[in-house]
């Protein structure tokens, strides 16, 4: 439904009594439920098939609401510097938990992520919900996260009572998750803030070797949504690594009707397979914005291998990189 001032007010009460719902954020549609009812947000995890050991944001629609419902421990220092300058928006920040986090949230952590996010609907229904929200991307466990209320319906129909239409997510992909319980403030999910970015505020910041590397057979992961399978469409995908003329001649020689290219813009008009675009070859913001309709595209789909442009890790590709490389279970082809 369209997120009217009715419809807000309708969501909030029905959020407040326990209930879930599909909600937009700037970055990415979310399942929300009230943070602080571990029986609410428990249906979350029903609802998307979540492993329950993989903890949910927690989000806020004023600073003030951290040390109102008891959701952290201790507001570390940097958190007021980084709020400044990213609050609202796409970035997620790890703190000490606080007594009022359910175990459910937490998945048993001692820590809780909490984001305050920047889009107009997030923020009237966190008001009206007068609770903090837990929410995960609103996707079926596994699946591309939804940037569209289209998504979110495919994935989550007769499972939840509300999903409210705000369109086309900005950013496309998940937020930055940093968290500051590591000695040196630690990048565990790359999104719409870039490490510069947090290092300007920061200093000099760890990536998580998760963001890049698969994680060998029983390493820890620090955050624990990265060490699942993700963001698959049902098509074998490869990465292909190779300047724009070579990646378009070796697909162009693989060229049937089971085969597809998930390229860039300018890569459509030179091949001769079922295309699946995700933005521009310079334009990274583009890039995210499109990735996880065209992971869903292809499922739309009896394509059954897509080899895919190999993303750039500058700026904000690393986030696109981080989805697509997992998206192909780590497989790369790289072409000299
Ligand atoms: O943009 C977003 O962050 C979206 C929208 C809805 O806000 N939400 C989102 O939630 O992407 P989710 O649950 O799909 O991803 C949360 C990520 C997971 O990788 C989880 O493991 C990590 O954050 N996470 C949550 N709490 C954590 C904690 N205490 N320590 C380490 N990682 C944590
Ligand atoms: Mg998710």
């Amino acid at each position: 439904m369209l997120p009217t001032k009715e419809n807000i007010q309708t969501v909030g009460k029905a959020l407040r009594e326990g209930m879930l719902a599909g909600i937009p954020t700037e970055t990415v549609y979310g399942l929300a439920a009230d943070a602080l009812n571990g029986k609410a947000v428990s249906e979350i995890f029903k609802a998307k098939g979540r492993p329950m050991d993989n903890p949910l944001i927690v989000h806020i629609s004023d600073f003030f609401q951290i040390e109102r419902f008891s959701l952290v421990r201790e507001i570390p220092k940097a958190v007021y510097a980084l709020a400044e300058k990213f609050w609202p928006g796409p970035l997620t920040i790890i703190m000490p938990k606080g007594s009022a986090i359910p175990d459910e949230v937490s998945a048993g952590l001692d820590t809780v992520a909490i984001r305050f996010p920047s889009h107009p609907v997030t923020k009237a229904v966190i008001t009206a919900a007068d609770r903090p929200l837990a929410a995960p991307s609103a996707n079926t466990s596994g699946s591309p996260s939804p940037t569209t209320a289209g998504h979110v319906y495919h994935d989550m129909q007769g499972k939840i009572p509300y999903i409210l239409d705000g369109g086309i997510c900005e950013v496309g992909v998940e937020s930055t998750v940093v968290t500051l319980c590591t000695d040196v403030p630690t990048l565990l999910r790359p999104g719409g803030i870039t490490p510069l970015q947090l290092e300007s505020v920061l200093g000099k910041i760890q990536i998580s070797d998760a963001v890049l590397h698969k994680l060998k057979d029983g390493e820890k992961a620090e955050s624990p949504g990265m060490k699942y399978k993700h963001y698959a469409p049902r098509a074998n995908l490869i990465l292909v690594k190779a300047e724009d003329e070579k990646y378009r001649d070796f697909v162009n020689s693989k060229a049937d009707n089971t085969v597809g290219a998930l390229c860039y813009d300018e890569d459509e008009k030179f091949l001769n397979v079922r295309t699946f675009v995700f933005g521009a070859k310079n334009d990274y913001s583009s890039q995210a914005n499109r990735l996880f309709d065209a992971l869903r595209e292809i499922d739309e789909t009896d394509i059954q291998t897509v080899y895919g442009r190999c993303p750039d890790t500058e700026g904000m590709a690393l986030a696109v990189y981080n989805r697509l490389i997992r998206s192909a279970g780590f497989e790369v082809i790289e072409l000299a």
